[in-house]
């Protein structure tokens, strides 16, 4: 069967067995059959650059399902089911004016894969809101909750995206989020300049939701129209030192701090100076409105624009002896 439905890239390669899971029981049977050695657990697609073919099974997850698990007058603990998607997710919670997790808006994706890599966005994580999730262990289908701490998130990384890489299936996550008094994040810089624009003194949850999404539609191509996965790239962190040097050729190098001795660039700027920014090769390129996306017009192979992509790295390294490492993962 054709993966392109199930990959926002929109790569068509195909997997030779298919199966997508409803429930815990389902999950736990698949995972037995010892007929298909090779296994791909895919949830949302959003975070994967396929390029060739699977001769295994594909274990589509689709676990459904939102629920309160316990409240006070402050806050709520929400379980949300892996398969859900992430979005909708935050529409949810947003009518039910549950706060915490309204910046991370229109984020493609699914829920049970949104710990992997810690999903983030104008000023808020996932790691934020999360309190636990639980999991099946792929080898003995045991369950397993892993805690906050557990979890080990850093930027754009988890327990999930090293120990415990490819061990175990994410079937739901647990936040805890605001019933009053929400703590708003507006102090990255596109949020307050839209916010007054709009003319909004004191915003709501819904607000920022708002704002967040008229942001990521005017720079963020929607990979319903042009496939992409987000990112592809990390932000490198680089040493000072480093980004003095860099400095002198370089005046209008942006910079986040990171620690004493540290700095993060952002990827995008690094690209666009590279001149990649809109460029297109046939059916693939980088986008034009954020040169950290890669972009399918239509019909591109993964395997084109994973060579972009090395391309990108190695005149970045060329240019600027920073190396920028891939976001998504590629197989
Ligand atoms: N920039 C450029 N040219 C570009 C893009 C960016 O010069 O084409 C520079 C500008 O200086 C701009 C700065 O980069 O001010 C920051 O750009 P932006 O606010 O778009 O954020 P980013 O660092 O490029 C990160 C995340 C995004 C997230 C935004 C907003 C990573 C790898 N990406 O991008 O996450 O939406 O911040 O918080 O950290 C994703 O992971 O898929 C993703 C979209």
């Amino acid at each position: 069967i054709s993966l392109k439905p199930y990959n926002t890239f929109g790569i068509d390669v195909n997997a030779k067995f298919f199966v997508s899971v409803s429930s815990i029981d389902d999950l736990k049977y698949v995972l037995t059959l010892q007929d298909f050695p090779n296994k791909l657990i895919l949830g949302g697609g959003s975070n994967i650059l396929l390029t060739k073919d699977f001769d295994g099974l594909v274990v589509h997850i689709n676990l459904k399902g939102i629920t309160i698990i316990s409240e006070t007058s402050q806050h709520v603990i929400v379980r949300a089911n892996a398969g859900e998607n992430w979005h909708e997710f935050v529409l949810w919670c947003l009518e039910n004016n549950f706060g915490g997790i309204e910046n991370l808006s229109l984020i493609p994706g699914n829920v049970g894969t949104a710990p992997i890599q810690n999903i983030g966005a104008y000023g808020v994580e996932l790691k934020d809101a999360f309190v636990s999730c639980d999991s099946m262990c792929i080898q003995s289908q045991a369950m397993k909750t892993f805690t906050k701490l557990d979890c080990n998130f850093g930027y754009r990384n988890s327990i999930f995206k090293t120990e415990a890489k490819g061990k175990y299936v994410i079937t739901s996550v647990d936040f805890k989020l605001t019933k009053q008094n929400h703590k708003l994040n507006t102090n990255y810089g596109a949020i307050t300049s839209e916010l007054q624009n709009m003319g909004v003194k004191s915003p709501t949850i819904k607000d920022v939701s708002k704002v967040v999404i008229a942001i990521r539609e005017s720079k963020l191509p929607n990979p319903k129209e042009i496939g992409n996965s987000g990112s592809f790239f990390k932000n490198p962190v680089i040493s000072k030192e480093l980004y003095v040097t860099l400095q002198e050729n370089f005046r209008d190098i942006p910079s986040y701090p990171v620690s004493e001795n540290d700095v993060k660039i952002p990827a995008g700027w690094l690209i666009e100076k590279a001149g990649f920014k809109g460029k297109r090769f046939n059916d693939y390129g980088v986008h034009k409105n954020q040169a950290l996306v890669l972009v399918n017009y239509g019909n591109a192979k993964g395997e084109d624009i994973l060579r972009l992509s090395k391309l990108i790295q190695k005149t970045i390294k060329r240019l600027f002896s920073i190396t920028i490492e891939a976001e998504v993962n590629i197989l």
